[in-house]
């Protein structure tokens, strides 16, 4: 009764307050605001609303995981781990016996839980285990607990053939770089007058095909992008885009960069998402720009209203989260660009 009365009490407090704009609320967080101003304010409210979506979606303790997808990408984290300690100059013999034991025990909850074991990334796990236990028999090395954890999972490896490690040859990377990487840089602009001739939707797919190899933490890619072509479609969200105004019209397709939450875990990661969506971004504005495409980034700087309009109008799950937009199109025969100057060097470098 206690406990009601005191709920009660509090929910008309809250409903007071908010009416009196003496709160800011995001689902389960409730701040006082004290003599905040308006950018405090809406500061606080929008870093309320990533909080809340990145609890929501990320993942936190292994043991409780259900959701495919979060238990995928901490496979992924673990078992490249292990893919990593067996390209090591000397690899240390029952190198990363707790992290073994966890992916093992995550494979173990992703089968139980029913999800689809065909999945690639799975696939790679078990082929990492089973290649870091053929490494042990090899240095006759006894890993016998981890082999008895594997028994009951070997039956899932489909292939024995999916190498977590591959030999390279310097001479055949050195002999890839000889290109031109200054002057291929130098030469990309931002595009903002596009000409009206549209670019193939495969050239893009293209595009986004070779910036799958975007490096990314743990090798997770959380990458996703979502490829417009529709002109209304590309219109209504270009109107919740902050800087395209005078040539947003004639941009051909629109690539929105996301990155989902739910690749990563703890406090930690909470900036990841961005980071690895902003560098596979970098990676398709390039990929464009080996393809002869023209690009712009715009950024996704907004807030939490128009964020989830986007979402909603583009059918993008609350778990991602959205990194920039990439307008593209064909080059005009001649047109300009901003100069855009540059730090120098030495701005930019800080010799320790
Ligand atoms: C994350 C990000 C967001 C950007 N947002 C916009 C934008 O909204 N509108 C715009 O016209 N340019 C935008 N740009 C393009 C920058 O203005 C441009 O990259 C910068 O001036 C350097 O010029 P350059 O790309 O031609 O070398 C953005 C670039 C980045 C990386």
């Amino acid at each position: 009764m206690k406990k009601i009365l005191k709920k009660i009490a509090y929910t008309i407090a809250i409903t007071i307050l908010k009416k009196l704009h003496k709160v800011i609320t995001y689902d389960r967080f409730i701040i006082i605001a004290k003599n905040q101003g308006y950018f405090e304010k809406e500061l606080i409210k929008n870093t309320l609303y990533d909080i809340s979506n990145y609890l929501e979606f990320s993942s936190n303790n292994d043991s409780e995981i259900e959701d495919s997808e979060n238990l995928i990408h901490r496979i992924i984290a673990h078992y490249h781990i292990i893919e990593k300690g067996l390209s090591f100059p000397d690899t240390k013999s029952g190198f990363g016996k707790e992290v073994m034991i966890s992916l093992i025990n995550l494979i173990k909850r992703y089968i139980s839980l029913k999800h689809d074991t065909n999945n690639n990334q799975i696939q790679a796990a078990l082929n990492a285990i089973f290649e870091y236990i053929n490494y042990h028999k090899k240095i006759k090395y006894q890993i016998e607990e981890i082999e008895f954890h594997f028994a009951s999972l070997k039956k899932y490896l489909d292939k024995e053939s999916i190498h977590s490690t591959i030999e390279l040859k310097k001479e055949d990377i050195l002999r890839s770089c000889q290109i031109n990487f200054r002057g291929f840089v130098n030469s990309r602009y931002s595009i903002r007058d596009f000409s009206s001739v549209p670019v193939l939707v495969e050239t893009v797919i293209d595009a986004i095909d070779i910036s799958r190899k975007t490096p990314s933490a743990c090798n997770r890619q959380a990458w996703k992008t979502s490829l417009i072509s529709n002109h209304k479609i590309i219109a209504d969200v270009l109107k919740l885009q902050n800087g395209n105004r005078g040539f947003g019209h004639t941009i051909n397709k629109l690539a929105i960069i996301s990155s989902n939450l739910k690749a990563f875990s703890s406090f930690e990661e909470r900036n990841q998402a961005y980071i690895d969506g902003g560098m596979f971004a970098m990676s398709l504005t390039y990929a464009l720009h080996s393809k002869g495409i023209g690009s712009i980034i715009l950024n996704w700087a907004t807030d939490s209203i128009k964020d989830i309009k986007l979402k909603e109008l583009l059918k993008i799950p609350n778990s991602e989260v959205i990194v920039c937009l990439i307008g593209i199109g064909n080059y005009q025969a001649s047109f300009s660009v901003p100069k855009s100057n540059r730090k120098d060097l030495s701005e930019i470098i800080r010799m320790i």
